[in-house]
């Protein structure tokens, strides 16, 4: 048996998709064949990730909209229709490559806020648009995009962390909601990533103090790159994948374990 992935006839909305890991999403989906849905809060961005695709032979389109806000995602839904695949990468984990962040002892409702509202609000108010299409279609997938914080725990990171925990447990109800509509829904935990988010700590190739300190933790010691959650993310939203639901599955470097 040859393994081929081939998501032709397949659209994609993948959130958060004018950089880092969601363009990664991006680049792979549209290369697997399927329509991709390019979100992003700054159309400039999304433009930018469409002209990438299509000049590399891929079909996409930009879906500007702010997943925060769920009337507009539900217009902006409703305008593309039918869509087989959500990717809920849109994320928050704080301005400026982490900073920003500090002890739960000392922050406010008012700091919570922005990582709920991308990060938990964000990931419900897409799942919610898009799940009667995909029921009444008897087919689906639904990836969030999440984090080892939100399995671990983070010093620092309490917010983020639990906006993060929240959107996989919201995964795993919908994986049991909706499995007998042939929808599967799973989340992917990642490790430190090289995205723009996080460029600051990569400024001096990784030879940075804080870099090596954070990559002690890992068994593979790089931060990971877009590419690396993508390719798992198009077998998840392949036929192949039609019988994994409901799980959280760290791409992660080793920095910690799944049991
Ligand atoms: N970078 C890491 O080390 C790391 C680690 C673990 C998990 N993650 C998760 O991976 C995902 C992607 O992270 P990244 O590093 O690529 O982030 P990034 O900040 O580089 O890119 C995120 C993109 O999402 C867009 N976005 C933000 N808020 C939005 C909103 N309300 N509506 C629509 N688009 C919005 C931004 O404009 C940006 O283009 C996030 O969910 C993040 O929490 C990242």
């Amino acid at each position: 048996m040859t393994l081929q992935i081939d998501l032709t006839g397949r659209r994609a909305l993948i959130t958060g998709a004018g950089q880092g890991v969601g363009r990664g999403l991006a680049q792979a989906f549209a290369s697997a064949g399927a329509e991709v849905l390019v979100n992003d809060l700054f159309d400039g961005r999304a433009e930018v990730v469409v002209e990438e695709l299509h000049a590399a032979g891929g079909q996409a389109r930009a879906a500007v909209f702010d997943v925060t806000d769920f009337d507009a995602v539900t217009k902006a839904i409703a305008a593309h229709s039918d869509i087989d695949i959500l990717v809920n990468n849109a994320g928050n984990a704080g301005a400026e490559g982490f900073a920003g962040r500090g002890p739960f002892a000392e922050s406010t409702p008012a700091d919570w806020e922005p990582y709920l509202r991308v990060n938990l609000y964000g990931a419900m108010h897409c799942t919610r648009a898009v799940l009667p299409t995909m029921i009444e279609q008897k087919w689906g997938r639904i990836i969030t995009i999440v984090s080892d914080a939100g399995r671990a725990g983070e010093a620092n990171g309490a917010a983020y962390a639990a906006s993060k925990a929240g959107a996989a447990g919201l995964t795993r109800s919908i994986a049991l909601e909706n499995g007998r509509y042939g929808i599967t829904a799973n989340n992917i935990s990642l490790g430190t990533m090289r995205t723009p988010l996080t460029e600051p700590l990569w400024a001096e190739h990784g030879d940075s103090p804080q870099a090596k300190a954070i990559l002690q933790n890992y068994a593979i010691r790089r931060p990971g790159s877009p590419d690396d959650p993508a390719h798992l993310a198009v077998l998840l939203a392949s036929n192949h994948g039609s019988w994994i639901t409901g799980q959280t599955i760290p791409v992660n470097g080793g920095y910690s374990f799944a049991l």
